[in-house]
């Protein structure tokens, strides 16, 4: 998707050539009653009539007089908040998205001095109506409207923030294409090769390494399971460097189950075609690095992806076997189906020789955490208190939202095993609290945080398919770091 800026106002937004016009038209006090322009008549008199309002939200109209732009389509705005304006944009897309469309012109300009921070939401919701995956489905139309002309009141003042929003929408992208592939589309080795080619023209590094390399590195809870697959694992290492080499990187993990079938402890079969999604959180790290490449930042970041199979196999992992991770601590595989804190506990010990910032990991990690939260929040499991505020800040401002679950000690209690330092389970209650727990059993001296997006990752049903998130979050925390909003004590 291509997106420029134009400094506009609604006059001159009637002159623009292109093939729909979206009007965004905020209350009535905004609509001065002295402008005589085709588009503010409209929209007036639509107001006053009733006909764009809370009730009526969006009026399409054809061939208006004096307007450049075939289609118009009028978008009821009853305040600036992000949930409003991707709603907004949204149900109006859904008039202009017709075969022909192929630059939509985007009328702001009326919204006043929020236009700025209006611009994220508005930019990710055009995104996100013209996304279209075709990648395995030849029948489904390539995505048509590709030019987006956002008309602002003052375009030069927005430039950075249109910037980093056009960078995150590139990462969200990257992140929904990628985790929308099947699994036999998006295997350990594609998700290395993505990170590669990600890599290259944006001049960062990409290491990536295999079973012989990790197995020398100790990685025996990653190790034992991926040991019941054919596919190799792969363990990607991502380096940005925006800042000078002594700068500490804030790191971020993701889960990169390829598939999760549940290993020997299988999963029933219903939905289970959903586990190609369980790679969601390498997904939003590929994203957000994707996004880094275009925002370009003044800081350091790691990107770690542990990735590889969850399958049943005469070789796979038993419950009962106990495993050594990187760190030494033994654990008892109590379910092979919770599988992801196993893949995450060696990434974390590995994340300890960056001497990191902060260290975030994300995973598709518990269904806990869904009849916890939905697909509203994403849980959000830290021990520290500055590093959890800084996170929800982020989740606020780029309008992608997690909550604060506890972490407690005697959450633990479950995780204990007779066999092995811990088990890899405790009990059904409070699923995705004792997940965290048993993670942050390997980060000590670290600024740790846990992200569990099972619930916000993708959606399911009729409109099956990925999200993208937590990409905004995760690259407005970046953001803030790199500018000293973020402040961590
Ligand atoms: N990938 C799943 C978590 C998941 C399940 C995400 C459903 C979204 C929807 C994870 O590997 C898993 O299987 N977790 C188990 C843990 C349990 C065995 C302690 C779960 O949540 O059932
Ligand atoms: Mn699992
Ligand atoms: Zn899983």
């Amino acid at each position: 998707m291509n997106f420029q800026t134009k400094t506009l106002d609604w006059a001159q937004a009637a002159n623009l050539s292109v093939d729909a016009l979206l009007v965004l038209v905020p209350e009535k006090a905004r609509v001065p009653s002295s402008a005589k322009d085709p588009l503010s008549q409209m929209a007036r008199q639509a107001l006053a009539a009733g006909d764009l309002s809370a009730a009526a939200k969006t009026l399409s109209a054809y061939r208006l007089a004096g307007v450049k732009a075939p289609r118009v389509v009028f978008a009821f705005v009853s305040d600036v908040s992000a949930a409003v304006l991707r709603q907004a944009v949204a149900s109006a897309m859904a008039a202009i998205k017709q075969p022909g469309v192929k630059h939509l012109g985007v009328v702001t300009s009326l919204m006043g001095k929020p236009e700025l921070a209006a611009l994220q939401p508005i930019m990710l919701a055009l995104g996100d109506a013209t996304y279209s995956y075709t990648e395995t489905k030849p029948s489904a139309k390539a995505r048509e409207l590709n030019k987006v002309t956002l008309g602002l009141s003052h375009a030069p003042a927005a430039q950075l923030a249109f910037e980093q929003a056009w960078a995150t929408v590139r990462g969200v992208e990257l992140a929904k294409e990628w985790a929308n592939r099947p699994g036999n589309h998006a295997t350990p080795s594609c998700l290395a090769e993505v990170a590669k080619a990600l890599g290259r023209p944006a001049g960062f590094s990409t290491e990536v390494l295999g079973p012989k390399e990790v197995a020398k590195l100790g990685m025996g809870a990653f190790m034992a399971v991926a040991q019941g697959s054919a596919e190799p694992l792969r363990f990607i290492v991502l380096r940005y460097n925006g800042a000078a080499r002594t700068q500490a990187p804030v790191v971020l993990v993701g889960k990169g189950i390829t598939f999760d079938t549940g290993g020997i402890s299988i999963k029933p079969a219903g939905e289970m075609d959903e586990m190609k999604f369980d790679m969601g959180g390498a997904a939003s790290v590929l994203g957000v690095f994707e996004a880094l490449a275009h925002s370009r930042p003044k800081l350091n970041v790691v990107g770690l992806i542990p990735s590889c199979e969850n399958m049943p196999d005469g070789l796979a992992v038993k419950p009962g076997d106990v495993v050594t991770s990187m760190s030494g601590q033994t654990i008892e595989v109590l379910n092979t189906d919770a599988e992801g804190r196993l893949i995450l506990c060696d990434a974390l010990s590995y994340a300890k020789r960056f001497k990191p910032h902060s260290v975030i990991d994300v995973a598709t990690l518990t269904g806990a955490c869904v009849i916890a939260l939905g697909a509203v929040r994403s849980g959000l499991f830290s021990g520290d208190d500055a590093l959890a505020q800084a996170i929800s800040q982020a989740g606020e401002r780029s309008h992608d939202l997690c909550w604060r679950m506890p972490l407690d000690d005697a959450y633990a209690e479950g995780l204990k095993s007779n066999f092995a330092d811990m088990g890899n389970i405790a009990g059904r209650a409070a699923g995705s609290i004792t997940a965290a727990k048993f993670l942050q059993k390997f980060t000590a001296d670290m600024r740790w945080a846990h992200l569990d997006i099972a619930g916000t990752a993708w959606r399911s049903g009729a409109a099956k398919g990925s999200t993208g998130r937590p990409v905004p979050l995760l690259h407005q925390y970046l953001l803030d770091v790199a500018s000293g909003q973020a402040k961590l004590a």
